[in-house]
């Protein structure tokens, strides 16, 4: 069942948090503590930071926060044994035999991986198998090589039912197997069959080699044209793209971002091997995170469509907010990169490359597409909307480039421009400042978890509670101080359970650390705590400070029962008939 407390006290013991952390985060030290961008949300100034002495980590921007196993479950995305099992890996501690509902997670998931794999060879080799000239013919048509087709491993699925299902079942899988895997499907008749059938396949890899998904694309016009995996185990399309796990050994120094397999596929074969395509799914903050591990600089090149168009205006958005250098590339003269390349060649690929612009004069020839500027009143218009534009870039320098670049293009003197952009950004001022007013003046919002489920319902106590877990979490012999104090007195259930655990531990003679609270709290409640542990605190005399905190409790206690009382009275009153 559970993971043993010693094995975990001896993981933990093990474990540093700052040497983990660093091997996904570049960290800094800044007085008692680390400071890095946070791997849970784009960010371009590191608010994220990791205190060795406490051994935890805490995010100051999107408030999570948390021990070793926690940032573990957090960034690799794992349940809780899982994440150990991950850590004591790198401890070189042997895992305690489980059977949890997590370890059995672990193993499904490995099962799942191994089926992918089995079944990604098993459509690769079909390809030399008689019976598959329509998909060879399919490559070929696609002027795919030998060499295109066996690096991308690309296969086919042949006609038929249950091709997939009888040739896994000789290697060991069962029909729930592949079901759990997205390769097969079952009919309102409870019949299972194979999902791919009479498709060329794309399997998608992940960084670290692993067959999570397929793609499988028709030979003719039918529809779906493109059928993908759905959602399992092992494979989630919003936090991963297709070719990452070559693309990310590019010498190119930058990622080129396609909207489809065949795009990045022939992107490949030209040379350019730094391309990826998102997994028919528009880019994802998750994508974002996945990308900027990898590089600093992104080229979209999307479709020449009105789609394509307003998909680059969101990745371009996503992207910059991680501090992304984003430049577009615009394909003329073709639907998209692959049938540039078809048509065109490498080289001249190799030249839309060069020119790509950067994003800020992208955005501005979108906005002046839109207008008439031979029309008075569409130049006002444009004016309006390109000042907006360029009001927003950070950069006085970057606004004076464009501003001017943005008026000339309508016949517009660079001073109009100007003003209406002074104009807008005193507006935008004076409206954040208005918004920080309002925020200062309901400090009870400000004092609120993140986490909606855990909403104090009395602030004023849930603050004395806080302080009291705080002054524990410092020093556990200030437990002498609460002994007056028990878990249902805590108005907040999360920090009632937090007393309890911490109490418990206390008794026991056991360490509280944050790292020790892992097994029993939800990353939330970690979070929570982690944020608890951040909020500045006097603690000159524990004793004098516990006390006036259960005061406060007390007399929260109090007034929410006289308030019940009184709501009671009150109902009973208008039951009788009596108006006030
Ligand atoms: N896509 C999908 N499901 C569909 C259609 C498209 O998942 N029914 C995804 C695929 O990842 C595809 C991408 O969207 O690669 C782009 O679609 P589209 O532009 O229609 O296809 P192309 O990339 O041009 O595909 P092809 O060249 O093979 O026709
Ligand atoms: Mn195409």
């Amino acid at each position: 069942m559970p993971i043993p407390e010693s094995f975990l006290e001896e993981l933990n013991s093990r474990t540093d948090i700052v040497d983990l952390v660093s091997s996904y985060v570049a960290l800094s030290k800044k007085g008692n503590k680390y400071w890095g961008l946070c791997p849970f949300h784009s960010e371009k100034t590191a608010s994220f930071s990791v205190s060795p002495d406490r051994q935890m980590y805490y995010c100051f921007g999107c408030h999570k926060g948390g021990g070793a196993i926690n940032f573990v479950m957090e960034v690799e995305g794992l349940g809780f044994v899982d994440a150990v099992d991950v850590l004591a890996k790198r401890a070189g501690l042997q895992m305690p035999e489980t059977t949890s509902g997590d370890g059995s997670t672990r193993k499904k998931r490995e099962r799942l991986l191994a089926l992918n794999k089995e079944a990604a060879r098993w459509f690769h080799a079909n390809l030399s198998k008689p019976g598959a000239a329509d998909g060879v013919d399919y490559f070929q048509k696609r002027a795919l090589t030998k060499r295109t087709i066996t690096r991308f491993g690309l296969g086919y699925a042949p006609e038929g039912w249950d091709n997939l299902i009888r040739a896994m079942a000789e290697k060991g899988y069962e029909k729930a197997d592949l079901m759990d895997a997205g390769l097969a499907v079952k009919n309102s008749n409870g019949r299972i069959y194979d999902r791919f059938r009479h498709r060329v396949m794309f399997p998608i890899i992940d960084v670290r080699g692993n067959v999570i998904g397929f793609g499988g694309r028709v030979l003719d016009d039918s529809k779906p044209k493109y059928l993908n995996s759905p959602d399992t185990l092992v494979f989630n399309k919003s936090r991963n793209l297709f070719a990452l796990n070559i693309a990310k050994k590019t010498k190119l120094g930058k990622l080129i971002l396609t909207e489809g397999y065949m795009d990045t596929i022939a992107l490949h074969q030209a040379g350019f091997d730094c391309a990826v395509a998102s997994l028919g799914t528009s880019l994802t903050e998750d994508h974002v995170k996945l990308i900027s591990n990898c590089t600093k600089e992104v080229i979209i090149s999307y479709d020449g469509d009105q789609a394509g168009i307003n998909a680059a205006q969101r990745a371009i958005g996503l992207l910059e907010k991680s501090g992304i250098e984003v430049k577009v590339l615009r394909v003329t003269g073709a639907k998209d990169p692959d049938e540039f390349i078809k048509t065109y060649g490498p080289a001249a690929f190799g030249q839309l490359l060069e020119g790509s612009t950067n994003h800020n004069e992208y955005q501005l020839n979108q906005i002046k597409a839109k207008y008439d500027l031979t029309q008075d009143d569409q130049r006002v218009d444009y004016l309006k909307e390109a000042a907006a534009f360029v009001a927003r870039l950070d950069s006085p320098v970057e606004r004076e480039v464009y501003g001017t670049r943005a008026a000339e293009a309508a016949g517009l003197t660079p001073a109009a421009m100007a003003e209406e952009v002074k104009r807008l950004r005193t507006q935008r001022r004076r409206k954040a400042r208005r918004q920080e007013e309002r925020r200062a003046l309901s400090p009870a919002q400000e004092s609120q978890p993140a986490e909606r489920s855990l909403r104090y319902q009395n602030v004023p106590s849930a603050r004395a509670e806080e302080g009291v877990i705080h002054l524990l979490m410092l020093d556990s012999e200030n437990f002498q101080y609460a002994s007056a104090l028990q878990p249902e007195h805590f108005s907040s259930p999360a920090l009632g359970k937090v007393f309890g655990l911490l109490r418990d531990k206390w008794e026991k003679g056991q360490v509280c650390t944050m790292a020790s609270l892992s097994a029993n709290l939800t990353p939330e409640e970690m979070s929570l705590l982690a944020r608890i542990q951040e909020k500045p605190v006097s603690v000159a005399n524990g004793e004098r400070a516990m006390a006036d905190y259960i005061t406060a409790i007390r007399r929260q206690r109090s007034a929410d029962t006289d308030d019940a009382l009184m709501a009671f009275r009150k109902s009973k009153l208008s039951n009788g008939g009596t108006t006030e």
